[in-house]
């Protein structure tokens, strides 16, 4: 069965991460910029590693320049993922790229961004809410701004805070100004752990940070007692598979991902893309690779996206109207 057309809640997609790589081409062109560099020959994104991953994820932000360029994007990643059946998703974005970190620019962007959110509501029947994100590997100084951003900002589109980039750049509790400027903010909050760091790093951005969900989190799957803790917490995981397999952040390929053990010990998980073009998925491929290694089906999705509704960063309202 295909399940292009199953309904899907996505929870963890980086805008810029998410953009068509002729999206950016087509972009380059227009501001003169030689992004040759960062495409292989048949237009793909050309990386190492996660590391060089970064480089060419920052390298392909410098020509989204503008509101404008933003608008597009957002109209254009909405677009696909509504071709894949996602009814309901949420976008990581940092004021970092837009603006500088500036607040009266950034209101600039969060304005287009949710204008295209409404035309891709009104043509696509999507939702999309917004969750700014500092840059973890920018240092805890520089996590600040983006920070003040979204609690400046709050309202019905952006209802998120949290924290992407490189999870070993130092420790969680350093980044706790910034996450406790956006909880007094009333700011949701969600940060990417245990994706490169070890079961320790999840332990520590719960106890530092408290957010209610994690970004990945797959590796807590190394430490039983952590599995049990998540699990009876009830905290949610945004798994991506996909992401996790092409980056061999988890090992044994699909097969091998820690997700249907998560799953089996009871902790709260969702599946979602992370950046769809770099790593050549899309929700539908996600699917069905789950199908293709646990034999998950329409019951097993059912549950992922009621799970993902339950903990999305919107109100009682929106999540009655997708449900
Ligand atoms: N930014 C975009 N994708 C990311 C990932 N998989 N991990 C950390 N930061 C990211
Ligand atoms: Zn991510």
């Amino acid at each position: 069965m295909s399940w292009q057309s199953f309904p899907k809640v996505e929870l963890h997609l980086h805008l810029e991460g998410a953009a068509p790589p002729a999206f950016i081409r087509g972009l380059a062109a227009e501001k003169k910029t030689d992004l040759s560099r960062i495409f292989t020959e048949d237009g793909s994104y050309a990386y190492e590693n996660f590391d060089h991953f970064l480089t060419v994820y920052e390298a392909a932000c410098t020509v989204i320049t503008t509101p404008e360029d933003y608008r597009r994007l957002t109209l254009a990643v909405l677009e696909e993922s509504a071709a894949h059946g996602v009814v309901y998703s949420e976008t990581f974005v940092s004021p970092d790229f837009c603006g500088g970190g500036d607040v009266g620019a950034w209101r600039d962007y969060l304005s287009a961004m949710e204008e295209a959110a409404a035309e891709a509501e009104a043509q696509f029947g999507i939702t999309l809410k917004a969750i700014v994100t500092s840059i973890r590997h920018f240092g805890p100084e520089k996590a600040r701004a983006p920070a003040i951003c979204a609690a400046e900002t709050k309202g019905a589109f952006l209802t998120g805070y949290g924290m992407a980039g490189a999870e070993l750049v130092g420790r969680p509790g350093d980044y706790a100004w910034s996450f406790d400027c956006a909880r007094e903010a009333g700011l949701h909050l969600t940060c990417h752990a245990g994706e490169w760091g070890g079961p320790d790093m999840v332990a520590d951005t719960l106890r530092d940070l408290a957010p209610a969900r994690i970004g990945h989190g797959v590796n807590a799957i190394r430490d039983p007692a952590l599995v049990e803790r998540l699990a009876e917490a009830g905290t949610v995981l945004e798994v991506c598979p996909g992401s996790n397999v092409v980056l061999e952040a988890t090992s044994g390929g699909w097969a091998g991902h820690p997700i249907a053990r998560l799953r089996d010990k009871g902790v709260r998980v969702t599946v979602s893309t992370d950046d769809p073009p770099f790593f050549h998925t899309t929700m539908t491929r996600e699917y069905e690779g789950l199908e293709r290694a646990f034999g998950w089906g329409a019951e097993e999705f059912a549950e992922l996206n009621r799970t993902a509704l339950d903990a999305a960063f919107c109100d009682a309202e929106t999540k009655t109207r997708i449900g």
